[in-house]
């Protein structure tokens, strides 16, 4: 089988750097020196002690005591593969992003993930799903760091070290390892309203995906695209899988965990190298860059809501096939660091305030779980355009650079082709105008609503979907110890839907508390579930 078009390129650093690590035909030390014998230390006879003067056995040892790093403190469990992206054109009127124009072929690395897990975690359980995506373009890397649902716990990043504690395991006793039956997230969630529509998405069939070759990606906030004339609108980023949305019913999730923990990343390994190579389009939901930022009536900055797609269709902009797997787990799936501030010229981001958030918070981890500022550099990360920057030194620093210490302006380094103030081909930070504001720790009115959409998306499902959904909060509460927190759970059901309030409260024993607020009455959205559909191929 011939090498995958687009994926030479990627792979290229990676194996330029294997083949530095693995030369020659000899066991050497990390200074090249030849060995004849890796399985004895230095003693003081057969029988004696192990002397300090053993260089070979301290580099070997020492070595392998920081053979580990952290794992992230989210999505630390993944699975990763190369590919290539081609775009169709269909973009080129709203974004003057080079990958996005017709016929471009960029090459990607994809790691999905668990959220709550650690590493070694199942795959099959009930959590979010990562759907992050590294497109190496050649006008810098952009990343695309989505997940399976489109929407979010919270509205405001400050409260991510909240939700993440509240459903990571106990402090004490490290359990669970899952999403699920533990007071402090269903006592989180319930607190939050906010966080519903995401709870609601969790409990359906999405939360239990069959493969990570059956999963949607969303980029869940709305992000700016800016034409060749500058030109602006908004937009949802959706990935749709061309084997369709499948998932597994919960007994299933609970054998495939006890049979095989691995189910997910095994699935991802073995369908790439048979040569059934998973493929997804990328489309998106354009929406008039409005001063309120709204469509609909649906506030766009609020990443607890979607817009529902029969108001605005997808529309496909590009295709990706994955089909290779990593080389070194380690080197590309472990190493690899995303951001959603990874942008390229033609794609900016809105004000989001969970979105605003995350632009701090991927550096500052990364930082230290890569072991300082110059991860830049190893090769997953390496950007394939040309680098310039007037970063210097730091731990792990790999680059040898020469000249006058970077400052500009800079009358010593005429030589330096590198000219402040070109905005040709430059990524600009798109002026926004801002409406006069006073600072104020407050949330926008316009993200108030936390129910309808949930009933909307309820509403959608299937009937056996919706069986599933009672069932998922039925079994998730009932495992709380607490019961004033069964009840909030029950409260926001009624504020949701009264039968699958019912059905729960008859499931937990518990009365059936009456709606808060008026229920809405949504008209049904088919293009919500579709579990078990497949996105319309050309
Ligand atoms: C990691 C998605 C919200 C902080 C990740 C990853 C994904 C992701 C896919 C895994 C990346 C990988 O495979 O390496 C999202 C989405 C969000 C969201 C879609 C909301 C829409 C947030 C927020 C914060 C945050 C609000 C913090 C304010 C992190 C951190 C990591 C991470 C610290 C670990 C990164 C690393 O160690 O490399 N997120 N996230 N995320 N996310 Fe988020």
């Amino acid at each position: 089988q011939s090498e995958p078009a687009g994926v030479t390129a990627t792979a290229a650093p990676v194996d330029a750097e294997r083949k530095r690590a693995q030369q020659g035909q000899y066991v050497t030390t990390a200074q090249g020196a030849r060995l004849t014998d890796t399985d004895h230390s230095l003693k003081a006879g057969r029988r004696g002690p192990t002397l300090l003067q053993d260089h070979h056995f301290r580099e070997k040892i020492t070595h392998f005591d920081h053979e580990r790093i952290p794992e992230r403190v989210v999505h630390a469990r993944g699975a990763a593969a190369h590919g290539v992206f081609r775009a169709n054109g269909a973009a080129s009127t709203i974004t003057r992003a080079q990958f996005l124009q017709k016929g471009v072929e960029t090459p990607v690395f994809v790691r999905f993930s668990t959220v709550l897990g650690s590493r070694g975690s199942a795959d099959a359980v009930r959590d979010t799903r990562g759907f992050a995506t590294k497109f190496y373009t050649e006008e810098g890397t952009y990343d695309l760091v989505g997940n399976n649902i489109p929407v979010f716990f919270i509205q405001d990043a400050i409260k991510f070290p909240d939700v993440v504690h509240a459903a990571k395991p106990h402090p004490d006793r490290e359990i669970p390892q899952a999403q699920s039956a533990h007071d402090t997230f269903w006592d989180f969630v319930t607190l939050h309203t906010e966080a519903a529509a995401h709870t609601m998405w969790n409990m359906s069939d999405r939360g239990i995906p069959r493969s990570f070759r059956m999963m949607e990606g969303f980029g869940v906030h709305t992000f700016r695209l800016i034409n060749a004339d500058g030109g602006t609108s908004l937009v949802k980023f959706h990935w749709k899988p061309r084997l369709g949305v499948h998932s597994v019913v919960w007994e299933e999730a609970q054998l495939i965990n006890g049979f095989d923990p691995d189910y997910h990343r095994r699935d991802l390994a073995d369908a790439i190298e048979s040569g059934a190579y998973p493929e997804w389009d990328l489309g998106v939901q354009v929406f008039p860059d409005n001063p309120e930022q709204t469509f609909e009536g649906i506030d766009l900055l609020d990443p607890t809501k979607i817009v529902p797609e029969e108001l605005a269709p997808v529309q496909v902009i590009g295709t990706m096939v994955l089909n290779a797997n990593p080389t070194n787990f380690f080197a590309e799936t472990e190493q690899v660091a995303f951001h959603p501030g990874h942008l390229v010229p033609g794609i900016d981001v809105t004000d989001d305030p969970l979105l605003q958030g995350r632009l701090f918070s991927y550096l500052d981890t990364q930082i230290t779980r890569l072991g300082g500022p110059n991860f830049a550099q190893i090769p997953i990360n390496r950007t394939h355009a040309p680098v310039n920057d007037m970063l210097r030194d730091g731990f792990h620093q790999h680059a040898v650079h020469t000249g006058v210490a970077p400052y500009k302006p800079n009358s010593l380094d005429a030589g330096c082709p590198f000219a402040a103030g070109v905005e040709e081909g430059a990524f600009i930070d798109f002026p926004v105008e801002l409406p006069p504001a006073q600072k104020e720790r407050a949330a926008s009115r316009t993200f108030d609503d936390h129910f309808s959409q949930v009933r909307l998306f309820y509403i959608s499902l299937s009937e056996v979907e919706k069986a599933h959904v009672a069932e998922a909060y039925t079994f998730e509460l009932g495992k709380c110890y607490e019961q004033a927190i069964k009840e909030r759970g029950l409260q926001e059901l009624a504020n949701i839907d009264p039968d699958l309030c019912a059905t729960v409260a008859a499931g937990l024993g518990l009365p059936v508390p009456e709606p808060t607020i008026p229920l809405s009455d949504p008209t049904p959205s088919p293009a919500l579930s579709q579990i078990g559909s497949t996105w319309p191929v050309d």
